[in-house]
């Protein structure tokens, strides 16, 4: 009797371990990406979803006996969606991660589901820097405005620019662009004539751009998202600017690698400030703009490598906790990662869930040794930046 019964917990026993462990190898590990796949931010979308299909395509999608299953959601860019797309992807396909989010507003509306139901949350486009104090559970792999604000202050204050308006989309990344750049420039005793704020929807830059003008300054320094640069270039030089003497300096966000090429040579000689340019020269990033390209037939973009990236911590927090996963563990995983990004070296810096990389000083060039065609050449850099914008 106490043998049988002994036998029998041990026959329990034994199948019942593997098969647990059974279980979690069979479930498909979830990625919900919810991206701005149409309307105006829809290029985000286009870039990120393509950096995913290829890190699948390079990477193969088992990760620690887990199949990745990577479910892509548009939100079109509104808040009130991209909401509702989590709490589904939550509760309905019980996602392990959730990633992506195009524009600050998204990640901010996204950010208490992540919180609620310890998901942990993967931003791989929204920059406003308070976006990772939301949730204990947001892990970014963009970037930030102050990180990349200030050092095109700092720039100009260097190269006999004494005089600055600012033009920012007026929303939450364009104020943290408009603050940093202003702090940095007044800091290396520089002056700010106007600060003009353009709507985010459909904006119309030509009255905004002749208030420029009446302000009399040396560079007119802006910040855009994704999608706005080629409009904003064009009504640059058709109301004169550049004729005007006004000089062009930018995040990288206006010389987006997505529109750059088809901007034209007003473009040339722009001096910017960002985290990546499809045209750094390194083997890892050649490597990664020639799979891309031959993938998806368009240039990536800052977009795509943080998508890429975004892949990157995910997989590998995956396998850390040997395919078993789960909020915490996986978040614990994600936070300290360091390792070589086509832009460069980065780290997921453990305590404020940011990302740390280097920031680039670039000017716009045709470069012949790419088919002539226009990149921002990168020729000037600041290591390992944090995001200056944390208030703790
Ligand atoms: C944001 C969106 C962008 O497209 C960009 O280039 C920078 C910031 C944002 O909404 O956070």
């Amino acid at each position: 009797m106490t043998r049988r019964y002994l036998l029998q917990a041990l026959l329990l026993f034994g199948a019942g371990l593997p098969a647990t462990m059974a279980l979690a190898a069979d479930k498909p590990f979830k990625i919900g990406f919810i991206l701005p796949m149409t309307g105006q931010s829809a290029s985000t979308g286009r870039q990120e979803e393509a950096a995913v299909k290829l890190f699948l395509a390079q990477n193969g999608s088992t990760v620690s006996g887990r199949k990745i299953e990577v479910i892509f959601k548009d939100d079109a860019g509104v808040a009130e969606q991209t909401r509702r797309t989590a709490q589904e992807l939550v509760v309905n396909e019980k996602v392990d991660v959730l990633a992506g989010f195009g524009l600050t507003p998204l990640a901010l509306a996204a950010a208490p589901i992540a919180t609620q139901s310890k998901t942990p949350m993967v931003v791989t486009a929204a920059a406003t820097s308070m976006i990772t104090e939301q949730s204990p559970y947001v892990v970014r792999t963009s970037f930030t405005l102050p990180q990349v604000s200030a050092s095109i202050a700092e720039w100009a204050a260097k190269n006999r620019i004494r005089k600055v308006a600012t033009l920012v989309a007026d929303y939450a990344p364009g104020v943290d662009a408009e603050k940093f750049f202003k702090n940095q420039f007044q800091l290396n005793g520089g002056q700010i004539v106007a600060n003009l704020r353009t709507p985010l929807k459909s904006p119309d830059f030509a009255p905004f751009l002749q208030r420029v003008r009446d302000s009399g300054p040396d560079a007119l320094f802006v910040f855009l998202p994704s999608g706005q640069g080629a409009t904003f270039m064009k009504q640059f030089a058709e109301r004169g600017l550049d004729k005007a003497g006004i000089r062009l300096i930018a995040t990288g966000d206006v010389t987006d690698d997505d529109q750059l090429n088809e901007m034209g040579d007003v473009a040339l000689g722009v001096i910017t400030s960002h985290h990546y340019s499809a045209a750094h020269p390194s083997p890892a990033n050649r490597k990664f703009v020639d799979a891309f390209q031959a993938q998806s037939k368009f240039r990536p973009n800052f977009m795509a490598v943080a998508a890429y990236d975004g892949m990157r911590v995910i997989t590998k927090a995956l396998e850390a906790t040997k395919g078993q996963g789960g909020g915490d563990a996986l978040l614990a995983a994600m936070k300290g990662q360091i390792f070589e990004s086509p832009r460069g070296p980065v780290l997921i810096d453990a305590q404020t869930r940011d990302i740390v990389q280097d920031v680039y000083i670039r000017k716009v060039a045709r470069v012949e040794a790419l088919g002539g065609q226009l990149y921002n050449q990168e020729f000037d850099v600041q290591k390992q930046v944090k995001d200056p914008g944390k208030s703790k």
